[in-house]
């Protein structure tokens, strides 16, 4: 392929159809636009911060049907069909607002820049707990290993996430004892 020929396919657009936080979205992206970018630049959804852009540091996670992602490792055109949620799109999740409530308490952030994607993470590990089998601090740090800050230590952020889960086992329980 010539140089024009690459020039010419980068600037073409290809039709995209996916659901952002629970909203349609329509667009035409080029084919190898990120969805760190997509949501970024495009959605103007920047919540989602880019750091190392190359799958290490989790500052750009999402979740795609569910499941966290790096979005700076997937093309934009890879959600077509799917159902993606970013920050923005957690800030009526309940077990999403327990982990900033601790997060504040336990000093888990400074500059903030990594939290969005500590939160994502670590909404998504609360709400697969298995409710027979508490979190513990081996398995938030494992699973928090993605996400890496560079001004607060993890101490704080693992006594978080580890509150934030016993207070959604507790909540949990409460609305089953309710039934
Ligand atoms: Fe995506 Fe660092 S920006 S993992
Ligand atoms: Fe600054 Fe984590 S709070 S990078």
């Amino acid at each position: 392929m010539t140089l024009e020929d690459q020039h010419a396919t980068m600037s073409q657009r290809v039709p995209l159809s996916t659901t952002v936080n629970g909203r349609p979205v329509s667009v035409a992206v080029p084919p190898r636009l990120t969805l760190a970018d997509l949501l970024r630049d495009e959605l103007r959804l920047t919540g989602t911060h880019l750091g190392c852009e190359h799958g290490v540091c989790g500052a750009c996670t999402v979740l795609v049907d569910g499941r966290s992602v790096r979005s700076c490792l997937l093309f934009a055109v890879q959600v077509e069909g799917r159902d993606v949620v970013t920050i923005e799109g957690l800030g009526d999740n309940p077990t999403t607002g327990r982990l900033k409530c601790a997060m504040s308490r336990h000093h888990g952030l400074q500059c903030g820049f990594c939290t969005p994607g500590m939160l994502v993470t670590a909404t998504e590990l609360i709400e697969g707990q298995d409710p027979q089998q508490p979190l513990d601090q081996e398995c938030v740090r494992e699973t928090m290993s993605g996400n890496i800050c560079r001004c607060t230590g993890y101490q704080g952020i693992v006594r978080a996430v580890l509150e934030a889960a016993a207070e959604s086992s507790a909540a949990r329980s409460g609305r089953e004892e309710d039934r």
